[in-house]
């Protein structure tokens, strides 16, 4: 298949509408990564995502909407916690489980769940796309299953190309990590997976706010179905150091003496003291948000230097956009550190 490249207008969203109607898939930006789109209500559309991602069959979709009222066609209730979150938090990062309405959406979406994740972006193209088909949009993060998530067009064409029909190009993604994924069915209200909304900011509407225990604990199965599987690895290794700069130099020295080419993810300032082979920029040590946004492109950067054998990153404090970028990073490491031991 021909994947067609769009640079954003008015004329491209139409277009790319038109295919989404037409139970074509769309890659779209939104202001966390870039999303594969497809129309929510046809199993047909959502079968395709799948099969272009390459996505098991048992991880359900996040739908997307642009308007309040279109959540009224497909989930059952909406709590008054809800409710008060998405009055704060909508459009933008924050993704709620809702009690799905039985057959309201293709069966697929939700892999056999009784609830339905949902956000209403706040990217204006994505919101003028979304608005333009008038349907709830499928749309899981726009990578091939496994990768980390694109935050540029050309990521998603890296991943996706003659395998979609579309890409709307609209430069880099904002926020640079994905939504926060809260469930709020039970007792207590749960984060699934760390995201744009941070812990801290759902607290300070909602009161205290629990996080996934299966997302530290190998022993315990994650909540969310997404959050098991390995995630964002790019080829080599990654390892996360968790010490001093010293300490994280004679790491990479001790790696070099065994003969492997090292790659080292880290910000502007720790780089600056560092002598690896490769060195990739995350941004600045003060600017965790910089962080997030540069997470992604930094961990597809090493695919592009095949000399490099083994990554070191460094890790950064869990308070937070630094919660989800921690996430990120131990499932790309496969929870895997190095740590000084007498510090
Ligand atoms: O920022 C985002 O959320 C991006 C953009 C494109 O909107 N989308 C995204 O979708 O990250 P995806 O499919 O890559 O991740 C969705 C996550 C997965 O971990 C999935 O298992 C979880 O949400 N999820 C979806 N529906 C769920 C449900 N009903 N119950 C529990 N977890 C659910
Ligand atoms: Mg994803």
């Amino acid at each position: 298949m021909e994947t067609v490249f769009l640079k954003a207008s008015t004329a491209a969203i139409e277009t790319a509408a038109q295919m989404l109607q037409a139970g074509e898939l769309v890659a779209f930006p939104t202001e966390t990564v870039y999303g594969l789109g497809g129309d929510a209500t046809q199993s047909r559309s959502v079968k395709k995502i799948y099969e272009a991602k390459g996505r098991p069959s048992d991880n359900p979709l996040i739908v997307h909407i642009a308007e309040r009222y279109q959540l009224d066609a497909f989930v059952t209730t909406v709590s008054d916690q809800v409710e008060q979150l998405i009055a704060s938090f909508w459009p933008g990062p924050l993704t709620l489980l809702m009690p799905v309405k039985e057959g309201a959406l293709a069966p697929e979406v939700t892999a056999g769940l009784a609830t339905v994740a949902v956000r209403m972006p706040s990217h204006p193209l994505a919101l003028s796309l979304l608005k333009a088909t008038g349907l709830p949009i499928a749309a899981p993060s726009a990578n091939t299953s496994g990768k980390p998530s694109p935050t540029k067009a050309s990521h998603v064409n890296e991943d996706l190309k003659g395998r979609i029909a579309c890409i709307l190009d609209g430069g880099s993604t904002g926020v640079g990590v994905e939504s926060t994924v809260l469930d709020c069915t039970g007792e207590q209200p749960v984060i699934l997976r760390p995201g744009g909304v941070t812990k801290e900011a759902l607290a300070a509407v909602i009161g205290p706010v629990l996080t996934d225990a299966g997302l530290k604990n190998a022993a315990e199965k994650p909540k969310a179905p997404g959050m098991k599987y390995t995630h964002y690895a790019p080829q080599a290794p990654v390892y996360l150091v968790d010490g001093t700069r010293a300490y994280f130099q004679a790491c990479i020295d001790l790696f070099r003496l065994e003969g492997e080419v090292v790659g080292v993810l880290a910000t502007d300032e720790t780089l600056a003291t560092l002598k690896g082979d490769v060195h990739v920029s995350t941004g600045q040590a003060t600017d965790l948000a910089s962080v997030a946004a540069r997470l992604y492109d930094g961990l597809r950067a090493f695919n592009h230097h095949e000399e490099v054998t083994v990554i070191l990153a460094e890790v950064y404090d869990e308070a937070g956009i630094g919660q989800a970028v921690m996430n990120r990073l131990e499932k790309a490491a496969g929870h895997r550190y190095l740590r000084a031991s007498a510090r």
